[in-house]
C-alpha cells in the first residue's frame, strides 16, 4: 500500500466512523457520505468509468434485471438508504461476532456493484480478525472494478473471494456458509430486479444466515397522494392502513413452494364506503438488521406506488396480491369476483 492508498484508505475510515455515528441522524450526513463515495471511487484507480448513458451494460436475465456497473455505483447517492444499511450491516457484524463464531464473521454480499458500496467503508472500521467479505456481482467490469479498490486500500486480507458469476448460479460451499447474507437488488415494491429471487436461492443454502435485508415489507394504504410524496406528518394524518401484502424474510420463504414461479401474498378487501380522496398505494418498508430501518420518503427503494389494477380500484373490491418472479419480476394484484 503506497502514501496515497494509506490517505486513502484514513479517509475513507473518517467518513465512515461519522456515517456509522448513532446519535447522528441519516438525514444529516449527506457531505460525509459523498466523502465516503469520493473514497471509494478513487480507489477503483479508473479501473471504473462511469458511462454517459447510465444503463449501458445492464443484463436482463431469466430472473430479472441486474442494473449497469454505472447504476449501480449511483445507488450510492440515495444516501439515506446507503447509510442505514451499512449500519445494519455493521450492527449484525457485531452481533454475529459475539454470537458462536469466534472467528471472523463471514459474509456473502451479492450484487456488490462496482464500488463494493456496502462492505469497502466497513472494511476501513473493521480488520480480518473480524470479517471475511465475499463479493460477487454478474457484471465482470464492477468485480474487476472491486478488485483493483480491495488492492489499492489493502484491505485485501478481509475479502475471501471475488466472483463474477449470476448470483442464480451460486452454489455456497455447505462446509463454509456465510454467517450473514447481503443482497441489495432491488427496486420499490420489489420490482424487476431479481432481489426475490435470489434471496430465495441463497437463503436454501445458507439456512442458518442472517438475511440483511431481514424484511421488505409491501403494504396497501389509502393516502392523500400528494401527502404521500410530501410532508410527513400530514400523511400520518390521511391515511388508511390497510396491511400487509407480501413480505419477503426469513418467516415468508418458509412458507413459499421451494420452486414456483408466482408466491402468495395477501388479500385484502377494499373499504365501503371509501374515505375521502384518499387513493390507493402501495409502501415498501425495509427493516436492514433490528432498529435499522428505512420507510417511505426515506430511499428510492422505498418511495410510495400507485396500486396497479385492471380498471378502476372501487369501494368494496376483493384484492388478491401475488408476486411473481420471471424476467419481469413483479407483484401483482387481481379483483376477486364479489
Ligand atoms: C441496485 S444495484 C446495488 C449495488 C450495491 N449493492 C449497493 O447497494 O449500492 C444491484 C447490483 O446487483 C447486481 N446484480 C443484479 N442481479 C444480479 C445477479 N443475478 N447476480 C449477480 N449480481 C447481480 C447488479 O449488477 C448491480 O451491481
Amino acid at each position: 500500500m503506497d502514501q496515497g492508498s494509506d490517505s486513502l484508505l484514513e479517509n475513507l475510515r473518517r467518513a465512515t466512523t461519522a456515517l456509522l455515528d448513532e446519535r447522528r441522524p441519516p438525514f444529516s450526513l449527506r457531505p460525509e457520505l459523498q466523502q465516503a463515495a469520493e473514497c471509494l471511487h478513487r480507489s477503483t484507480a479508473g479501473s471504473f468509468h462511469p458511462a454517459d448513458e447510465i444503463d449501458r451494460g445492464e443484463t436482463r436475465t431469466a430472473h430479472g434485471l441486474c442494473l449497469s456497473p454505472t447504476m449501480a455505483a449511483m445507488c450510492a447517492d440515495d444516501y439515506v438508504r446507503t447509510i442505514v444499511f451499512l449500519r445494519g450491516l455493521h450492527r449484525a457484524i457485531l452481533d454475529a461476532l459475539v454470537d458462536p463464531p469466534r472467528r471472523p464473521v463471514r459474509v456473502l454480499y451479492a450484487g456488490c456493484g462496482p464500488l463494493a458500496t456496502l462492505a469497502l467503508p466497513l472494511l476501513s472500521v473493521l480488520d480480518e480478525s473480524q470479517v471475511r467479505f465475499t463479493l460477487v456481482d454478474i457484471h465482470h467490469e464492477s468485480i474487476a472494478s472491486v478488485r483493483t479498490a480491495v488492492q489499492r486500500l489493502g484491505v485485501g486480507r478481509s475479502v475471501a473471494d471475488l466472483v463474477a458469476i449470476d448470483a442464480l448460479n451460486y452454489r455456497i460451499d455447505p462446509g463454509n456458509p456465510p454467517d450473514l447474507l447481503v443482497i441489495e437488488t432491488m427496486q420499490a415494491c420489489l420490482a424487476a430486479e431479481p432481489q426475490v429471487a435470489i434471496t430465495r436461492h441463497l437463503a436454501a443454502q445458507a439456512p442458518d444466515a442472517v438475511l440483511i435485508p431481514e424484511t421488505v415489507r409491501i403494504e396497501l394504504r389509502l393516502v392523500d397522494p400528494a401527502a404521500a410524496f410530501g410532508d410527513a406528518d400530514r400523511c400520518e394524518a390521511e391515511e388508511e392502513r390497510l396491511g400487509p401484502v407480501f413480505e419477503l424474510s426469513r418467516r415468508s420463504l418458509s412458507s413459499f413452494p421451494a420452486d414456483g414461479e408466482v408466491l402468495s401474498g395477501a388479500s385484502v378487501v377494499l373499504p365501503d364506503p371509501w374515505p375521502g380522496d384518499l387513493q390507493a398505494m402501495l409502501f415498501t418498508t425495509i427493516r436492514v438488521h433490528g432498529e435499522h430501518h428505512l420507510e417511505a420518503r426515506d430511499s428510492g427503494l422505498t418511495s410510495p406506488r400507485v396500486l396497479a389494477l385492471d380498471g378502476p380500484v372501487r369501494p368494496g373490491d376483493r384484492l388478491r396480491f401475488s408476486y411473481h418472479l420471471g424476467r419481469d419480476p413483479q407483484l401483482r394484484c387481481h379483483r376477486l369476483e364479489p
